[in-house]
């Protein structure tokens, strides 16, 4: 059973200080959000000072430090170290975005760290995703189509078909603007959030895609789709530089168009 991140009626607990090593010279604090299921000090920051010389540039390499030679209790999520898998998004200096992207060079000061607001926590830095991925798997997000594939080659497209994808396959689904959406907070029990409207888009736009209108009339709800309110946050925290705001309101202008 996953437990809410900051239960009723609890504080933040200072937490433990691991101090740097002997003998450091460029030092940097790393304030570490904890919680786990089976600790009474919920939740709270941990402090990990530690000396840059011995530690690569990003903020996940810090992590990874951390975990093998300090403390092997904290917990995240990472994979491909490139900006790929979106395994490792998180809040870093108040911005949701990719530890494995981020430089520890590019904060001043002390560097928080911790998980993706406003979902529930599983432990320390990994949050509970399935609602985010149910909400994905509603939408469809796979080619539906009623004709048979040509037999001799893939199913083609033009060159301008093509390009009305683009800046949308390349969505990593780290859900970082999900999870810096005000809407979403308040409502993500219902409202669908940025980046599984903008896999809706990516598959509404599709020139292959059979099933645009179902897929438009399945979205055309008050929670679902228009509790967007084009606040923007998914735009200026998205770590691979999309919109999902734009595919949000192309799926308003397709809804407007329908009627
Ligand atoms: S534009 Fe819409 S989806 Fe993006 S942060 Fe604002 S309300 Fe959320
Ligand atoms: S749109 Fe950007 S922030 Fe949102 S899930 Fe995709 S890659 Fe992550
Ligand atoms: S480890 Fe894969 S995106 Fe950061």
């Amino acid at each position: 059973m996953v437990e809410l991140r900051l239960p009723k009626n609890s504080t933040v607990q200072p937490g433990k200080t691991f101090p740097a090593p002997d003998g450091a010279t460029r030092t940097r604090s790393f304030r570490v959000y904890r919680w786990s299921p089976d600790d009474d000090e919920n939740p709270s920051i941990d402090t990990y000072v530690l000396d840059l010389d011995d530690v690569g540039p990003m903020v996940l390499d810090a992590l990874l430090y951390i975990k093998d030679k300090v403390d092997p209790t904290l917990t995240f999520r990472r994979s491909c170290r490139e900006g790929i898998c979106g395994s490792c998004s998180m809040n870093i200096d108040g911005e949701n975005t990719l530890a494995c992207l981020k430089p520890i060079d590019s904060i001043k000061g002390a560097i928080r760290i911790y998980p993706l607001p406003h979902m529930p926590v599983v432990k320390d830095l990994v949050p509970n995703l399935n609602g985010a991925y149910a909400q994905l798997e509603a939408i469809e997000p796979w080619l539906k189509s009623d004709t048979p594939p040509p037999p001799d080659t893939e199913r083609r497209q033009s060159i301008e078909e093509r390009e009305k994808l683009d800046g949308m396959w390349e969505c990593i689904l780290c859900f970082c603007c999900t999870t810096s959406c005000p809407s979403y907070w308040w409502n993500g029990d219902k409202y669908l959030g940025p980046a599984t409207l903008l896999a809706a888009n990516r598959w509404i736009v599709d020139s292959r895609d059979d099933h645009t209108a179902e897929r438009l009339a399945a979205l055309d709800d008050p929670m679902k789709l228009y509790a967007c309110r084009t606040i923007m946050n998914c735009t200026q925290t998205c770590p691979k530089g999309l919109n999902p705001a734009k595919a949000i309101a192309n799926i308003k202008k397709m809804q407007v168009e329908r009627e």
